[in-house]
């Protein structure tokens, strides 16, 4: 099955899922995760300085047989790191890291107040550098992006925020939208929580499929990319076996009433 490609706002191709690399924290785990998502058929991974595993990657892409060419590899620079100096320091270090001489999109990690600012200009000048193939930023509010979008030279192409049924955020997909800014979603499954809702149970029945397929098959419909991790083969497989049905508008009904705005990790919105 071809996994759908998603054009960024620069005209570069972004697989429509990725293996989100978040609390992968074992090299072995990173082997087993990254030789069953090449063999599923993924293409993108997704990591960052602070995940601590930016490292292993290339020694795990290789054992999968998978080319630099032919991955899609996505990092993003680590809060502490939005100091001058360090932003560009500590990219050149994460290229050394993943072995290679570009990353396919680079992140800011999180919207350090007032430090975002500056930080935005050193990922311009990497951008314009070729050493990252698009730039982007991560858990931005409307609020953040509407400041980032009235100074910048060069708009982000992507946001990637925590995005699931229990946290659907509409104002924020519709105003990425609006402005070609391709949404990333986090912990779609929302870290597991809620795989046993009767909705999602039921639905995942008559469909034939699993309750995370459908949550991941909802933040495909509403057009975003999500960003699932897992280090079990078996559910690797299945997370990305979501590309051959479509929830009908009724399920789709069904599933915007499980919106309850939950966050399970970072929640952005007081950020100034
Ligand atoms: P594991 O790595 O053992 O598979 P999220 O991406 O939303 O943060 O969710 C990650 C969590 O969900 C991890 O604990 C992961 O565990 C688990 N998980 C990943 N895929 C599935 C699946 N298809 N079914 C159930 N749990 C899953």
């Amino acid at each position: 099955m071809a996994i759908p490609q998603i054009k960024l706002n620069n005209g570069n191709q972004i697989p429509q899922i990725g293996l989100g690399l978040w609390q992968i924290r074992k090299k072995s785990d990173l082997d087993t995760a990254v030789i069953a998502a090449v063999e599923a058929g993924y293409r993108h991974f997704d990591t960052a300085q602070a995940y601590g595993n930016e490292s292993w990657l290339p020694r795990s892409l290789k054992k999968a047989g998978l080319k630099r060419e032919e991955a899609f590899i996505t990092t993003k620079i680590w809060t502490i790191n939005f100091a001058p100096i360090l932003t560009k320091a500590s990219f050149f270090f994460s290229l050394k890291n993943l072995k290679s001489d570009y990353v396919d999109l680079l992140l800011l990690h999180y919207p350090v107040t007032t430090m975002r600012r500056r930080a935005w200009r050193d990922l311009e000048s990497i951008y314009q550098s070729g050493q990252a193939r698009a730039i982007g930023v991560s858990n931005y509010t409307i609020r953040h992006l509407e400041q980032l979008l009235s100074e910048c030279k060069v708009k982000p192409a992507v946001n990637q925020v925590e995005l699931h049924v229990f946290l659907q955020q509409p104002e924020l997909l519709a105003y990425c939208a609006a402005n070609d800014i391709a949404v990333e979603a986090y912990s779609p499954l929302a870290h597991g929580y809620g795989l046993d809702d009767p909705v999602l149970v039921e639905i995942a029945k008559r469909y034939n499929k699993t309750p995370a397929q459908i949550m991941l098959r909802w933040c495909a419909q509403v057009g975003t990319i999500p960003l699932p991790k897992s280090i079990n083969p078996k559910r690797i497989k299945e997370n990305i076996a979501i590309f051959d049905f479509n929830l009908n508008a009724g399920d789709i009904a069904q599933l915007t009433r499980l919106n309850k705005n939950l966050h399970t990790s970072w929640d952005p919105t007081n950020t100034r």
